[in-house]
């Protein structure tokens, strides 16, 4: 990756003209809307389900909000009416259709998702009851069930609910948390439900198609770091977050992933193999290593072109004279995989500051890649946001706008479509 710095006026007309590209591109939506029942019980995490609900509907999906009597007591329907913009389900007997609510919404469902889930509710679930319009919906499902508990440390430690717990498990219910931390009545430990967000991004990822079952990818993210001395180094802005996004949701859709990381602040993706790395030269050994193992192969870091001849041992004392450092190219991992006999899929990318779509297809020639992902470096590294265009034999096809992990869950599906079609 080499850096290329153009005038201010020639930046904002690419840019300009790169968004309408974009906006003429019709992007096709692969994501489907999916219908989720919100069950509210009666717990004070019951002010976070507002912000999940916000969540979940930013994500495109359509949200009906239930809620127990006790919800009520600690966040109004009101205020998830106002939120959702539909009336929230509350009670059996106040169904104005044909007095089955329990049975039409849970059937209009694709899942229902119960935050917080007391230990109470978690009870009756468990068991089996059915006492309450929550309850009633959940026993009447066909789909799935998704519980996030929230309670004391002490009520979920207790084998009561331990056992519930288990239950819930044996009959197919996913269990999102809880965490440890500091809860409400002022005691600390397990028992915290998941923050919003972490619930909104375990939910879109259980919706996840799992295209990638059994399929081994290889990833690699971030920056490299190529040593001048023993302080110093040449290395490039390169945060990670679309490398880990992209290892994210090959991890959603099945995939085993191993994600060879360059330097980050990231926390590592949970299910991933990673193997953290420096420099190129130890990039390059980590996926030869690796390669003929994958199935499909992403090269996401932004490797150093160049490293240092020779890089000094010590730190190198300042002085008058001008110093000269001697440069040598890095190999190349992208190409080397795509060179292999029997190579696996590969997907290179670029972040480019102009040209975006003929510097991506050189690339791609170059490299003989079958997928190369264009993205503009300025809107593209260290932002959570980003924008990509994907170069195949079809033509290309823009992502908008969006968060990274929205854009490689999409990225993934894109793939998986070409690797179908790839004579494996
Ligand atoms: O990490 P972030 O802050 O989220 O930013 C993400 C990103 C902008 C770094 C990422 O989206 C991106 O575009 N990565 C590729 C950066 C780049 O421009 O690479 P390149 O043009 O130098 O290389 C093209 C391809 O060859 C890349 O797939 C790269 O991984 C690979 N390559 C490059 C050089 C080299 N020696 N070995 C390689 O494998």
């Amino acid at each position: 990756m080499s850096a290329i710095i153009p005038s201010q006026a020639r930046m904002s007309a690419f840019l300009v003209k790169m968004r309408a590209i974009m906006e003429q591109t019709q992007a096709k939506r692969i994501v489907p809307v999916n219908r989720i029942i919100l069950g509210i019980t009666g717990g004070i995490a019951a002010y976070k389900a507002a912000e999940l609900l916000r969540l979940l509907m930013k994500q495109g999906m359509e949200v009906q909000v239930a809620m127990t009597e006790a919800a009520s007591h600690f966040i109004t329907p009101t205020t998830m009416q106002g939120l959702s913009g539909k009336p929230v389900l509350t009670s059996q007997w106040d169904d104005a259709g044909n007095g089955m609510a329990h049975i039409n919404s849970s059937r209009a469902a694709d899942a229902i998702i119960i935050a917080p889930a007391t230990a109470d509710f978690i009870a009756k679930l468990a068991h089996g009851l059915a006492d309450d319009l929550l309850s009633a919906l959940c026993l009447a499902r066909h789909c799935p069930l998704l519980v996030a508990p929230a309670m004391n440390r002490e009520m979920w430690q207790n084998a009561a609910t331990q056992r519930n717990i288990a239950q819930l498990l044996a009959d197919g219910v996913r269990v999102l948390g809880p965490a440890c931390g500091v809860q409400a009545c002022g005691e600390e430990g397990m028992g915290r439900m998941l923050e919003a967000e972490q619930l909104a991004q375990d939910i879109a990822a259980f919706f996840q198609p799992k295209l990638f079952s059994g399929k081994q990818i290889l990833i690699t993210a971030g920056p490299t770091y190529e040593a001048i001395d023993a302080v110093r180094g040449i290395t490039n802005r390169s945060s990670g977050k679309m490398g880990y996004a992209v290892a994210q949701a090959a991890l959603e859709q099945g995939a085993e992933v191993t994600l060879v990381s360059g330097p980050t602040a990231l926390a590592k993706p949970q299910g991933a193999q990673v193997v953290d790395v420096t420099s190129a030269a130890q990039m390059f050994e980590a996926v030869k290593q690796r390669a003929a193992d994958c199935d499909i192969f992403i090269g996401v870091a932004a490797v150093a072109d160049y490293r240092i001849a020779q890089p000094g041992t010590q730190k190198i004392k300042k002085s008058t004279e001008t110093l000269t450092l001697e440069l040598v190219p890095n190999p190349d991992i992208l190409a080397y995989v795509a060179a292999l006999p029997n190579p696996p899929f590969c997907v290179g990318f670029a972040a480019e500051s102009e040209n975006l779509a003929k510097y991506a297809e050189q690339k791609r020639c170059v490299k003989n890649v079958p997928l190369l992902v264009g993205n503009l470096a300025q809107q593209a590294i260290g932002s959570d946001d980003n924008e990509l265009v994907l170069f195949d034999d079809s033509g290309n096809r823009v992502l908008p706008r969006a968060d990274k992990l929205t854009l490689a869950r999409l990225l993934m599906q894109h793939i998986a479509q070409l690797y179908e079609g790839a004579d494996q």
